[in-house]
């Protein structure tokens, strides 16, 4: 099935491991034209060559911090430089830590909040008005289902996470005119590097066994188990695909059905 987005310009941010990792082998290998953010130059670097050789396309590895406004700039600018125009974006670069309102002192939100709250919102700002300029485009922002059920333990990124959803559905509502369609992926937990370290600091913080911690939160969703990373990028990919031309504000669960919820 022909997803149409080959030569399409795309930026994918956090994409040198798990989840934007996997976005950006599938749309690498649907032909689009990369640029892979992430802070990493040599990981990236390594993943652009691997892209380059597996699927011949073009990949431009940025090397920048985008909790900062000086690396969203960089990572536009650049992929500005080298492609001269952006089709897609897909924010994916956020790591926020576990933690509750008694034991996460301010310094930590801010921290966290400044990478998966503004380096969002600052990248979407950033590439709007380029997409603008082509006649439309797409934003897929991949947030996290703590939004729709927040928990104790998580507080800065059901926060995050909720507030992502409602930007997500506000800047639909602005880029419909435009033909800028917005939309989002709410993953469960999904096996990647960042999903290994949640359960370890959940672990550490309750003094119990990693296994025995990450066989618990799999057993509270009805799939069973947690997701892979290539079952949220192909979630990604029909969102910025041609399939989805009528979908814009939307959310979609990736959770194996933990949400229970509307
Ligand atoms: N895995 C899950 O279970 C799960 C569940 C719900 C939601 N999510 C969301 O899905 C997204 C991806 O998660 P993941 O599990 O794939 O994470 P991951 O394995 O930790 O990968 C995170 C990516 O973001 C990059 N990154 C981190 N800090 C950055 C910064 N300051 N500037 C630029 N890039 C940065 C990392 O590379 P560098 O370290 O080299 O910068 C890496 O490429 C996140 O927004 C996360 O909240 C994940």
């Amino acid at each position: 099935m022909d997803m149409g987005i080959r030569d399409k310009v795309t930026i994918i941010t956090g994409a040198s491991l798990g989840i934007g990792k996997s976005v950006a082998q599938i749309f690498a290998q649907e032909g689009a034209k990369l640029a892979i953010c992430a802070r990493s130059g040599e990981v990236l670097a390594s993943l652009a060559e691997e892209l380059r050789e597996q699927h011949g396309c073009t990949v431009l590895p940025v090397a920048a911090d985008l909790s900062t406004q000086a690396g969203v700039d960089e990572c536009i600018t650049r992929t500005l430089e080298h492609f001269g125009h952006i089709d897609i974006l897909v924010n994916n670069a956020g790591a926020i830590r576990a933690g509750g309102l008694l034991d996460k002192p301010d310094a930590d939100w801010q921290e966290d909040w400044q990478l998966k709250m503004f380096g969002y919102i600052r990248m979407m700002r950033g590439v709007f008005p380029e997409l603008e300029k082509q006649g439309g485009g797409r934003i897929v922002n991949i947030i996290g289902n703590g939004g729709r059920m927040p928990s104790a333990g998580y507080l800065a990124g059901a926060g995050a996470n909720a507030g992502l959803m409602a930007i997500t559905k506000g800047v639909a509502e602005q880029g419909a005119p435009l033909n800028i369609l917005v939309n989002a992926v709410n993953p469960g937990p999904v096996h990647t590097p960042r999903w290994d370290g949640m359960v370890a600091a959940v672990a550490k913080q309750r003094n119990a066994d990693a296994k025995v911690v990450e066989d618990a939160m799999v057993a509270s969703i009805p799939l069973r188990r947690p997701g892979e990373p290539e079952e949220v990028s192909s979630v990604a990919l029909f969102l910025a695909s041609r399939h989805a031309s009528y979908i814009t504000g939307e959310i979609i669960q990736v959770d194996g059905g933990a949400a229970n919820c509307l």
